[in-house]
């Protein structure tokens, strides 16, 4: 497959768009590229002596959300998909590609007829919306709703850490819970410090008192 051109026709038609009018421009095309890079992460750790997919992970990843928004936007993204790659690849690597799109958002039925490679893709895929993305998510969120400051340290400090639970289950690897937990840990002691911060306090500031202690400046 000719990736340099598949590639700029991933950032011609989402590129310049966002799913949601509360979210930034070029969101999918950008959480696409993400997506593609935690793939061969994990692919890595998981099937070291595999590359055999990698070029149809890659482009699968970096168009499997090119209808996120719409109702069944997986369904919806592997035809979409179909219909704009058809030149550029064999009918068997369109194949490929529109099966991982088309169910990549399943995360709840019994996958155990799922390949290796599409749990890959939805690890990846799930991995990509926690740690610092989900601080810029809610940051994003509270502007676009029109909610406030008190509301997102509320969420961090109150809600997210409720979902941890649900959203761990959802991945297929231990690697990617091992990575999941590491990410959420990041997340709490974000939502600590600003719930600190975010009342006029000083994070550690015994310390910064104690390191004071016999300066006279
Ligand atoms: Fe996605």
């Amino acid at each position: 497959m000719d990736l340099v051109k598949i590639k700029q026709i991933a950032f011609e038609t989402m590129g310049s768009k966002s799913s949601h009018t509360w979210k930034e421009k070029g969101n999918k095309y950008y959480h696409g590229q993400r997506t593609a890079n935690l793939i061969k992460f994990l692919r890595m750790q998981i099937l070291p002596d595999d590359s055999n997919y990698d070029q149809i992970l890659t482009v699968a990843a970096w168009f499997h959300d090119i209808k996120n928004g719409d109702i069944d936007h997986a369904e919806k993204g592997a035809i979409k998909v179909r219909s704009i790659l058809g030149k550029y690849c064999t009918e068997i690597e369109l194949e490929n590609i529109c099966r991982i799109i088309g169910r990549h958002d399943d995360r709840y039925s019994d996958r155990s007829s799922f390949s290796v490679y599409e749990k890959i893709h939805q690890d990846a895929d799930h991995l990509d919306h926690f740690g610092t993305f989900d601080i810029w998510q809610a940051f994003i969120y509270t502007v676009g709703h029109g909610h406030t400051f008190v509301d997102v340290i509320d969420w961090l400090k109150n809600t997210r850490p409720t979902q941890d639970q649900k959203y761990r289950d959802e991945l297929n690897f231990k690697i990617s819970k091992e990575i999941y937990d590491e990410k959420a840990a990041f997340v709490r002691f974000f939502g600590d410090r600003m719930s600190i911060e975010g009342n006029g306090g000083i994070w550690n500031a015994e310390e910064i008192i104690d390191s004071m202690k016999g300066c006279n400046d």
